[in-house]
């Protein structure tokens, strides 16, 4: 039985009604969160994305037929409600917004039954995530879903007006683009009309925004939807939102200045966090240094030290054979974790293990000042006590090396430090440290490449004053290129970009493209360049991120309306699914036998 609504009309949404309407006949629709028949009254919660809403069922009220409906209402039930608004008979909920009215109702009309949900709509969902993505359109009604997306609406609204007012053009970009391998995998797109030749989803509108300063448009922004074929993480989707900008004629002082306004207006509107201007800076070698990190989290402490120059005599092997292999030792101080019970620290070993360490050297001080250690028998007393005091080290403190290269050693006390941060319950949703990290390396070497690869991209302008190293020692070369890092999660990022010929083509020949590919590849940005090119740069948020820590939701899924899981599947309409032969046939391909 569903009934039409013709000639109702919704007055108000749940909790739009007030004790300001006590008096007042209001018209609500929405879905029975919860239906209790206490024989001769009926209590129904009425739930719309507002919130909760009670209404009360009497004969006496609706007459017959309506009180008849209403005790047929189940849970999910769509109804429409006539009814006057009075003082809460039962008492005040001072949980419910609604918690002083209720509706007495006068008519009642089912427009939808539901069938019994395979879990219940209710806020922190025990239910597991597969099931709810299953099922993601219920899911979706949940109210901390609900509260999610429509807190990232109102960050696309906020942005779109402050950028508006600070001379930002919106312009949209294509989403079937050529192929530009760097970076992520690209989605590809077969194309029916060249067989053969393939459309790829962007990455990012990066290529298309420099065209639009070489056209003039000066500062442009967009809501671009972007798509990278790589493993997926908590914070990472096959498929996600940047809020993209680009300017002419700026610097990275220029770009950030507006950035950090947007930051402040957006985390001061939304979650009524004050930001303090400036934002932090930070540049990479520091972040790496203190944090082992390019996105470290400033909530708590615990910073690396070096400790190369106190061991590099000493005799622990371990210590210093790896300083002769060029590489450091440096350490934590977990403070007051002296007495962590040797399991523990088996644990943290083995978690180091995982980010390539070959081990984690360790130094319990007891309250008396006596050392247990995992490598005393290799050290004098003098060393171990020029060690414990390079590493501030303080009775009951728990003392954690590495010694490795610099990049494991980075990788395995950074992430060491976060995993005890998480362990001692240092990580405070509601408090929010920004940092810009700038000045990264513009090239890293890649093992699996055998080659230099842009950090960033290959269009980010490298420090002027690193030039003179670009042929000798590439490494070494620093970038105008910029992190803003919140909590510890890369939020977004940008750089200033190369718009001289004679620089662009250097960075083709550094990172190994041969002038044929690099025309091949990138010839039509290479050949806007030559008709007049203004200094421009940018920068792009990750939107789902950024909305994830306002929310302090613990993955994007959680603020992506239809999110895919781990491998890239979307487990409510099941694609990527196969397509008709006769599409294939159309477009020329055929399905090699897939090995299990
Ligand atoms: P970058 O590759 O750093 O820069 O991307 C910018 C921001 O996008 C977010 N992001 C993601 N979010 C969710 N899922 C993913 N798979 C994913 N990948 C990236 C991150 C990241 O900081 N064109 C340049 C920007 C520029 O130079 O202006 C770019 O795309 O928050
Ligand atoms: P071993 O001599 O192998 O028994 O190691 C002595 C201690 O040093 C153990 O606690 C190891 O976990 C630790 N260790 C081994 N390799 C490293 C390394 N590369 N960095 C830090 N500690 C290490």
């Amino acid at each position: 039985m569903a009934e039409s609504m013709s000639g109702m009309k919704r007055s108000h949404r749940c909790t739009e009604v007030s004790s300001a309407n006590i008096g007042e006949n209001v018209t609500v629709m929405g879905w029975v969160q919860k239906s209790r028949n206490k024989g001769g009254i009926i209590f129904v919660d009425l739930r719309d994305r507002s919130g909760i809403l009670q209404i009360i069922f009497e004969e006496s009220d609706c007459g017959q037929e309506s009180f008849a409906k209403a005790e047929k209402l189940r849970s999910e039930f769509v109804i429409a409600v006539e009814g006057r608004v009075e003082a809460r008979s039962g008492g005040v909920n001072e949980n419910l917004a609604t918690g002083a009215i209720e509706v007495r109702a006068k008519y009642l009309r089912i427009l939808s039954e539901s069938a019994t949900p395979p879990f219940p709509i209710e806020e922190n969902s025990k239910t597991k995530e597969e099931l709810r993505l299953k099922y993601r359109y219920l899911d979706l009604r949940r109210p901390d879903i609900q509260r999610n997306l429509m807190t990232r609406s109102r960050v696309a609204t906020l942005t779109r007006a402050f950028l508006a007012e600070e001379g930002f053009l919106e312009i949209e970009t294509p989403t079937l683009i050529k192929s530009t391998p760097e970076g992520a995998r690209d989605y590809l797109v077969p194309s029916r009309v060249h067989p053969g030749s393939f459309y790829a989803l962007p990455q990012s509108p990066q290529l298309f925004k420099q065209l639009l300063m070489c056209s003039g448009y000066d500062r442009y922004f967009q809501l671009a939807r972007c798509y990278r074929d790589e493993d997926l993480r908590a914070d990472r989707q096959p498929e996600f939102t940047q809020i993209d900008l680009e300017m002419s004629f700026v610097d990275v002082d220029d770009v950030l200045d507006v950035n950090e306004r947007l930051l402040k207006k957006l985390f001061k509107e939304v979650c009524n966090v004050d930001i303090a201007l400036p934002i932090q800076r930070m540049t990479w070698q520091e972040a790496m240094d203190r944090f082992g990190s390019d996105k470290p989290d400033l909530r708590f402490g615990m910073e690396l030290k070096n400790v190369s120059d106190v061991v590099k005599n000493c005799g622990f092997g371990v210590f210093t054979s790896a300083l002769a292999a060029g590489g450091s030792v440096r350490g934590i101080n977990a403070e007051g974790q002296g007495h962590m019970p040797r399991k523990k620290i088996d644990a943290l070993v083995e978690y180091a293990k995982g980010f390539g360490a070959k081990g984690l050297a360790y130094a319990s001080i007891g309250e008396d000042g006596s050392v247990k250690s995992s490598f005393a028998k290799f050290m004098t007393e003098e060393e171990m006590a020029a060690l414990v005091s390079a590493m501030d080290g303080k009775p009951g403190d728990l003392l954690l090396f590495a010694a490795d290269k610099n990049k494991v050693v980075y990788d395995v006390l950074g992430n060491l430090r976060l995993e005890l941060a998480r362990q001692l319950d240092l990580l405070k949703k509601d408090d929010f440290k920004f940092l810009w990290v700038t000045e990264f390396p513009l090239l890293e070497y890649s093992e699996e490449e055998g080659r230099f690869v842009a950090m960033h991209h290959p269009f980010t302008m490298p420090m002027e004053e690193d030039l003179q190293y670009i042929d000798s020692d590439p490494g070494r070369v620093r970038a105008k290129a910029y992190d803003i890092v919140l909590n510890g999660v890369e939020m977004g990022g940008g750089s200033v970009r190369i718009h001289q010929a004679d620089i662009q083509s250097k960075m083709f020949e550094v990172l190994g493209f041969t002038q044929e590919r690099a025309n091949d590849q990138f010839g039509f940005l290479l050949e806007a360049f030559k008709y007049g090119v203004p200094p421009h740069a940018g920068l792009a948020y990750g939107m789902d991120r950024m909305v994830m820590l306002m929310v302090g939701a613990d993955s994007i899924r959680d603020v992506i309306a239809f999110p895919k899981v781990k491998d890239a599947s979307c487990l409510m309409t099941e694609a990527p699914s196969a397509v008709d032969e006769k599409q294939l046939k159309e477009l020329g391909i055929e399905i090699a036998p897939q090995e299990d």
